[in-house]
C-alpha cells in the first residue's frame, strides 16, 4: 500500500513515524512546500517531494495533515488525483460535508488525533462519510492502530474531542510541569521529580483504564481519614482546579467550533 501524507508538519511527521514503525510493506510519500525540513524522514525511506499532485496520484490512501485554512486550497489542487481514492483528514474543525462539496467523488474520513501519536499512544476519534467502503474501513483501522487507540464517534463531537483530547496533551503537559515545580519546592532533585510527575499521570490513566473501577473508588485507595492526601486535595480544591479544567476545556471546544464557521464562511466568500 502507498500512503501519501500531505502537510507534513508536527502531526503530519508523527504520523508518517508511526507508521513506519508500525506497518511493513507500506511505501509513504510526504509532501510539503519547505521540502528541506523532511530530510530526516527521507533518511528513514520515506520520498519526500513538494509535488502534492504526484504524490497524490501515486498513491492509494491519502492523509491530508495541513492547517484548517489550507484544506480547502490544498483538495482543490489535487481534486483530480483523489477521484475515486480515501482521503483521511485530520485537519481541525472541517466538516465533512465540507471535504465532500469540493471533491465529490472521493471517499472522506475526518479523524482527530493527538501529539501522543509519537509514541503510539493517541487518542483518535474519527468519523466517516457514508461511501467509505468496508476496505476502508480496514485500511483506517489499520492505520490507527499503528497511532493509538481509535473510536468511532458522531461528527457532532469532533469540534468537542478537539477541545478535549486533541489540546488535551498541552494540559496534561501544563500539570505535569507544575507537578515537577511542587517536587522541586519540596525539595526533590529535578529527575526525581520529572520521573515521580509522569509516571504517576501515565500510571493514574492504566489505572482507571485497565481496573475499570469507578474514579471515586480508586481515589479512595488514595484518600485515607486524616492521611496526607487529604490535606494535598483540600488545597487542589481551594484552587478551582476542576472549574478550571472544565472551562479549558469548553473554551477550545468553541474555538475549534469558531473555525468551522469561519472556514464555511470563507468558502462561501470565494
Ligand atoms: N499538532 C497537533 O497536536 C495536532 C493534533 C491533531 C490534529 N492536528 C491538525 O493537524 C493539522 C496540522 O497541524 P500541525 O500542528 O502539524 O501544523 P504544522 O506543523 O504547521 O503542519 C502543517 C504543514 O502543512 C504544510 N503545508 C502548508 N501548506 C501546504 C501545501 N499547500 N502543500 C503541502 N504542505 C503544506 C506546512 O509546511 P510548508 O509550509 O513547508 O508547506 C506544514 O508543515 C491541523 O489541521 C491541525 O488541526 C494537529
Amino acid at each position: 500500500m502507498k500512503i501519501c501524507v500531505i502537510g507534513v508538519g508536527v502531526i503530519g511527521s508523527a504520523i508518517v513515524k508511526s507508521l513506519l514503525r508500525g506497518m511493513s510493506g507500506i511505501k509513504i510519500i510526504a509532501t510539503r512546500r519547505n521540502v528541506d525540513e523532511l530530510k530526516e524522514l527521507e533518511k528513514l525511506g520515506v520520498i519526500i517531494t513538494c509535488d502534492n499532485k504526484k504524490a497524490a496520484s501515486e498513491a492509494d490512501v491519502v492523509m491530508l495533515c495541513v492547517k484548517p485554512m489550507d484544506v480547502k486550497g490544498v483538495l482543490e489542487e489535487v481534486k483530480k488525483q483523489i477521484e475515486g481514492k480515501l482521503v483521511v483528514s485530520v485537519a481541525a474543525a472541517v466538516p465533512l460535508k465540507f471535504l465532500k462539496e469540493i471533491t465529490p467523488k472521493t471517499r472522506f474520513v475526518r479523524a482527530m488525533p493527538n501529539i501522543a501519536v509519537l509514541v503510539n499512544e493517541a487518542f483518535i476519534a474519527y468519523c466517516s462519510g457514508p461511501d467509505v467502503t468496508s476496505t476502508d474501513k480496514k485500511i483506517v483501522g489499520e492505520i490507527f492502530s499503528k497511532m493509538g487507540k481509535y473510536i468511532k464517534v458522531h461528527e457532532k463531537y469532533m469540534n468537542s474531542i478537539t477541545g478535549l483530547s486533541g489540546s488535551g496533551p498541552a494540559y496534561l503537559l501544563v500539570i505535569i510541569e507544575a507537578l515537577i515545580n511542587a517536587g522541586l519546592k519540596v525539595g526533590l532533585p529535578k529527575d526525581l521529580a520529572f520521573l515521580s510527575s509522569a509516571q504517576t499521570v501515565i500510571g493514574t490513566g492504566k489505572l482507571l483504564l485497565e481496573t475499570k473501577k469507578r474514579l471515586s473508588e480508586l481515589k479512595d485507595m488514595v484518600v485515607t481519614p486524616g492521611g496526607t492526601t487529604i490535606e494535598g486535595i483540600y488545597e487542589l480544591e481551594s484552587g478551582g482546579i476542576r472549574i478550571a479544567i472544565m472551562r479549558t476545556v469548553e473554551a477550545a471546544t468553541k474555538k475549534s467550533e469558531k473555525i468551522t464557521n469561519d472556514i464555511i464562511s470563507a468558502a462561501r466568500k470565494t
